[in-house]
């Protein structure tokens, strides 16, 4: 190690000595929180009251009004707790169906925090044309839906709002009474019951009784409203209780997902009842948690509040925009139904009720609502080489060089904190990256690229042009008194943090990436266009704040207390940072910016991570679930540190980890500063060559994985599915988390994560065939589903075709993946046991917004058995499906002959190979041309019901373009 590393280190160990030695205790759990315990103990004392309890909140029927359109409702809302105070309900039916509740204090001694959603939401949603209301004696109810089977109903008294399907409820708010606004309040000091009793008017029997209801349901106690200390540090809470607590309950479903980011299973566990897995409630607060735990309700880096719950009828989903911290228990009454109860800090209800009814349907309207992940540079779903540190221009040099011995593809090299002189990011130690530009067009020379850290604190110091600027403009987040700077430690000794909520601060930190020279202040000119950025610490980290983030009585834009906006605020620094990434250069450029913090709408920006894992077989595993979980809430372009963050792993598990990268998302490897390095060049025999494999099987699936992505851009389809989004009406899926789907290609993985495994059972959830990917070996799936036992030695990965998928590869090895532009194609037809198969090919020129306007190139594969031959033809999906392109751009139309498809119209198929055919063909044609060269091996055919290798026809050259039409005919 340098000295430079050590000292860097070490000086923010004796900064701040806890830095690397957090624990678990480091955080609160919700008994430490003062509205978590306020809000768990309000459903406690509905427990036990059981029928008695009555939810105050009701709605005032003669308040309610309708907009024109039928759309909107408004209407006044009171709890019999504060009769003086006034809440307002609103209820909007957007025309997909989503309806949105929001409610607030009106005229209250303060505002709530409402802009979560505007962070959120892509666009204002539309609303619906179709709805008319019937206000009733009890209710307000409107039927909608193309089958008009959908009802909305608001009750009055107790309020509750219930979304129906067929009759059966979906989503009810506030069914188990636990809503509760707390309205802003003066402090005053409190009388005490005697004086109250002893008033002689009478009138003080009434205050007692009111005291008495109140404290049934909100506790005796000021329980910390006005102040709260955890550990060392106290939370002035200038604003009082200002919390909301909401139960949303799905009575007929008996699975819940999502609300990442919890080390936990997919089907949420529960966190309530005598069996409850976890004690505390899930937590969502962003936060840089150490060596967290592999199974845990703890929060972690983001927090996406989106839920879908699950059964074999419907799925629904809900997405509550709140931003500030907030706890949500589940349990399962019943193996039908569960009940949660979310509880949040601050801000208005703004919860968005999504009808489904199937998992498709939920990713959609989530997508219409937050947007999806646009399209990013292909060469980002490459390999990425990182760890803390490559400590010198050469050494980088040294590591692209020893990739190229080995044969090893990899696009891109990363830089760690320590490139930068003293953590002031953007600032090059010269000692050891002398020639920046030069080290970066060294890399790029191969196709390759870079990506470099910014974090977001400043040093604070004037001769840090970054911080100076943006304490010279005033676009620093502010303390508790609302002036000056707030200072925290992080990497950098003492820091400041940039408000990005400050439109001040959006122009002014783009400016700072610009590669040539500006007018105003510092610009990256010691940087290419080739260097893409790495955002780490947003949540934010700080070492010496409260649960290692900033105090939530620090001021931002607009005056709102970071506690109001704390899970937003690692988003804003992503957004910002890729937005100055694409519009550096002359020609805007897709960015490729890692986050670790993200929130509801992250996903349009780029890749996330999961943070600081550890090297151990339970992070391994409980990596994958994330991973599923975040696409469930649509961050979906997503992967762990292969390896482990900490630890040394041994080879076995150092493969098994690539078996995992090379099927996630976002695939990089990553390692502590501690650590031994363990780039896979490095390893002995065999465990070298069997890494080299598993790195190239990624780039020959690259065009699967690309072709995901343009669908996900589309649809918000997550890339990595889970058996319940694939297979919703199979019961035994719902819990399946250790095995998935990538896209919609029909490729079904089960990576190992377990020690000394040699075989391993994988659940093939239907009545098709799956053929092992790299044998051909056809195993059964049934209408029940059936569990097959499949070899899992250290070399094999358990990888299936789905039968009657088309997948298109690229199998020629190369150094990077721009090196393949130029490559041709392998086709593999896996026939379902009906003899059809098909499959999808997305190409464009992975770096510009060029295919936005058409230049692109979007296949359709279709392979259809007739009178006993059996017709593969390419057709172009593209020209059929305008609208539904990439991206969710609408094109006019489109050119099939657009420049894109004019650079590669060389690239050719090269082979087809086609699984499952019932006999040896007669003859293998183009259509209408020359017999090909084919060898065909006898095996067992996708129409029957046994297991057995398959039989492969393999089609040699083929010569068929692959941006044409064209046909192939084996009879
Ligand atoms: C954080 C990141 C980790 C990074 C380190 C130094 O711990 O999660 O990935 O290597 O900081 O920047």
């Amino acid at each position: 190690m340098r000295s430079g590393v050590i000292f860097g280190v070490l000086a923010a160990l004796l900064a701040f000595p806890d830095a690397l030695a957090l624990k678990a205790n480091d955080f609160k759990t919700c008994s430490k929180s003062g509205f978590c315990r306020r809000g768990r103990a309000l459903s406690a004392r509905a427990q036990e009251a059981q029928a008695s309890w009555k939810s105050p909140y009701s709605l005032d029927p003669s308040s309610v009004s309708i907009s024109p359109d039928e759309a909107t409702v408004k209407a006044s809302v009171k709890s019999s707790l504060y009769p003086d105070i006034k809440f307002g309900l609103e209820l909007r039916i957007h025309d997909d169906g989503v309806v949105r509740v929001i409610m607030d204090e009106v005229d209250g001694l303060r505002k709530r925090y409402n802009e979560a959603a505007e962070w959120a939401l892509v666009a204002e949603p539309k609303m619906s044309k179709t709805i008319s209301w019937t206000a009733g004696k009890k209710d307000l109810r409107a039927v909608y839906g193309e089958k008009k089977n959908i009802q909305i109903v608001v009750s009055y008294d107790p309020l509750r709002v219930t979304l129906l399907r067929n009759g059966k409820e979906q989503i009810v708010l506030n069914g188990r009474g636990l809503l509760h606004m707390e309205h802003f309040r003066s402090k005053t000091v409190k009388e005490t019951s005697e004086e109250v009793a002893s008033d002689s008017s009478g009138e003080g029997q009434e205050v007692l009784q009111v005291e008495n209801v109140r404290a049934w349901f909100e506790g005796e106690s000021e329980d910390d409203w006005w102040e709260e200390t955890f550990s060392s540090w106290t939370d002035s809470k200038p604003k009082g209780p200002e919390s909301l607590s909401l139960d949303i309950s799905f009575p007929n479903h008996g699975n819940v997902y999502g609300i990442p980011q919890h080390a936990t299973n997919l089907s949420l566990p529960s966190t309530t009842g005598d069996d409850a897995p976890y004690s505390d409630p899930y937590r969502l607060y962003n936060a840089d948690v150490f060596e967290y735990l592999a199974s845990s309700s703890m929060s972690l880096y983001g927090s996406i509040p989106v839920m879908h719950a699950h059964s074999a009828d419907s799925t629904v989903g809900v997405f509550n925009a709140v931003g500030s911290e907030t706890w949500i228990d589940i349990s399962y009454p019943t193996k039908k139904s569960t009940h949660t109860h979310w509880i949040s800090e601050s801000g208005i209800m703004d919860v968005f009720l999504l009808p489904g009814p199937t998992p498709e349907q939920i990713f959609t309207q989530y997508a219409r609502l937050t947007g999806t992940t646009a399209l990013p540079p292909h060469w980002s779903l490459g390999y990425h080489q990182c760890r803390w540190n490559y400590v010198s221009s050469d050494d980088v040099r040294t590591v692209q060089r020893r990739f190229d011995e080995e044969d090893m593809p990899v696009d891109v090299f990363w830089l760690d904190i320590e490139y930068a002189e003293d953590h002031k990011y953007f600032i090059w130690d010269s000692k050891t990256f002398p020639d920046p530009v030069k080290m970066t067009d060294d890399v790029a020379a191969i196709g390759r690229k870079m990506v470099v850290i910014v974090d977001p604190h400043l040093k604070r110091t004037d001769s840090y042009p970054i911080y100076k600027e943006a304490s010279d403009m005033d676009i620093l987040v502010k303390p508790k008194s609302g002036e000056g700077e707030y200072e925290g430690w992080c990497w950098s000794g003492s820091s400041s943090w940039i408000d990005h909520f400050n439109p001040a601060s959006w122009d002014w930190w783009i400016s700072k990436f610009k590669t040539n020279k500006i007018d105003t202040g510092f610009s990256w000119t010691q940087s290419t266009e080739d260097i893409h950025i790495w955002n780490d610490m947003n949540e934010p980290s700080i070492f010496n704040g409260p649960e290692i983030t900033m105090p939530k009585d620090s001021i931002h834009y607009g005056g709102w207390e970071h506690r109001d906006v704390h899970n937003i605020n690692g988003m804003l620094f992503h957004d910002n940072t890729a937005q100055a990434i694409r519009f550096r250069g002359d020609v805007p450029k897709r960015p490729f910016v890692l986050t670790r913090s993200f929130y509801a709408g992250s996903q349009r920006i780029s890749a996330m991570w999961t943070g600081d894992n550890l090297g151990t077989w339970e992070h391994m595993a409980v990596g994958i679930k994330m991973v599923l979980a975040n696409g469930i809430a649509g961050m979906t372009f997503a992967g762990a540190d292969v390896g482990g963050f900490f630890g040394n792993p041994e080879p076995e598990m150092l493969i098994r980890w690539y078996q995992v990268g090379i099927f996630s998302p976002f695939f990089r490897a990553h390692a502590h500063i501690d650590t031994k390095r363990r780039e896979p060049f490095l390893l002995e025999e065999p465990y070298k060559s069997i890494v080299r494999d598993i790195l190239r099987l990624r780039y020959t699936m690259l065009p699967i994985w690309y072709t995901a992505f343009r669908e996900n851009s589309v649809t918000g389809l997550p890339i990595v599915r889970p058996h319940y989004v694939m297979f919703p009406k199979d019961p035994v899926g719902f819990a399946i988390d250790d095995q998935f789907f990538i896209g919609s290609s029909g490729i079904l993985v089960k990576p190992i994560t377990e020690k000394e495994i040699t075989e391993t059972t994988v659940y093939l959830p239907d009545d098709q065939v799956y053929y092992d990917y790299f044998t051909h070996y056809a195993y059964r799936g049934s209408s029940q589903g059936n569990y097959v036992t499949v070899r899992a030695e250290l070399h094999q990965i358990p990888v299936f075709i789905r039968g009657g998928s088309i997948l298109p590869t690229r199998e020629r090895p190369r150094r990077s993946s721009p090196l393949m532009k130029h490559d041709p194609f392998t086709l593999r037809v896996a026939l379902s046991k009906s003899g059809t198969a098909r499959g999808e090919l997305y190409l464009d020129d992975g770096v510009t917004y060029s295919h936005q306007q058409g230049e692109l190139v979007w296949r359709e594969f279709v392979a259809e058995p007739s009178a006993k031959t059996t017709r593969i033809s390419s057709k172009d999906l593209a020209s059929a499906n305008p609208s539904q392109t990439v991206d969710g751009v609408m094109l006019e139309t489109y050119n099939p002959k657009n420049a894109f498809v004019k650079e590669i119209e060389e690239v050719r198929v090269e082979k087809v190979v086609v699984l499952g055919l019932s006999n040896k063909p007669k003859s293998v044609k183009v259509e209408n041309g020359a017999e090909l060269y084919w060898e065909y091996i006898p095996g067992v055919p996708a129409s029957d019901k046994k297991e057995g290798t398959s039989s492969v026809l393999h089609i040699k050259d083929p010569k068929v373009i692959v941006t044409e039409d064209w046909a192939i005919v084996i009879s």
